[in-house]
């Protein structure tokens, strides 16, 4: 049998909202960056920078402006002893002039998601953030947009994917476990003809 590493965590990857509290080494978080930097940016303009956040106290600070998993609010998030233990802070540098910034932090961040899963690390890539706090916190220059937060740790959950039955909620079952509805296939693909 073939092995596809790369497929492989594409169809295991889920959203994790719950970390052991062992931290990200220095090695591991610019491994992130790293695939990041490589990944596909229009015109290769390249307009991203990413701030890494491994400081205990600073985190604590970025903690206060993420929102999680409004779905299932306020049991989704994060307890004492499941925090994240790094976060990478996105950032458009707007002189950089690019037409496609949000095209390139969706490949960025899917590149760190998919490279974290490999070494057991798991993501939640965050849009409900405040960016004038974060701005303001870590006196980030107006020249940089802040685009999105990427908060992530060693796994503390198994998030499981199932069917689609009519709600993309996802939502929490008795034991804790989170269950993410996601569309069928047939239901996305259209074969040669709309
Ligand atoms: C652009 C974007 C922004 C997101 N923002 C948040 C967020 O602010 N808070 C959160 O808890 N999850 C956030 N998520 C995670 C989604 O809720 C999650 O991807 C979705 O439920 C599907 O789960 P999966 O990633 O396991 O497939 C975001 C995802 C994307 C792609």
């Amino acid at each position: 049998m073939p092995d596809y590493p790369v497929y492989n965590s594409i169809l295991a990857r889920r959203t994790i909202r719950k970390f052991s509290q062992k931290p990200v080494s220095k090695e591991i978080l610019s491994k992130l960056v790293n695939a990041a930097r490589l990944a596909p940016s229009g015109g290769n303009r390249q307009p991203l920078d990413y701030m890494v956040i491994d400081d205990a106290a600073l985190g604590v600070e970025l903690f206060k402006h993420v929102r999680w998993a409004g779905y299932i609010a306020p049991k989704g998030a994060p307890k004492s002893g499941e925090m994240p233990a790094a976060y990478i802070i996105v950032l458009d540098d707007k002189p950089v002039k690019s037409t496609t910034v949000a095209y390139d932090v969706g490949a960025a961040v899917q590149n760190i998601m998919l490279a974290a899963w490999e070494e057991n690390i798991g993501c939640c890539w965050m849009g409900a953030i405040d960016r004038a706090k974060i701005r303001e916190f870590f006196r980030i220059p107006m020249d940089f947009e802040i685009d999105s937060v990427v908060s992530l740790g060693y796994k503390a959950e198994a998030p499981v994917v199932e069917e689609y039955k009519g709600s993309v909620k996802y939502w929490l079952d008795e034991e804790g476990v989170l269950h993410v509805p996601k569309l069928k296939l047939e239901d996305v693909v259209r074969w040669n003809k709309f």
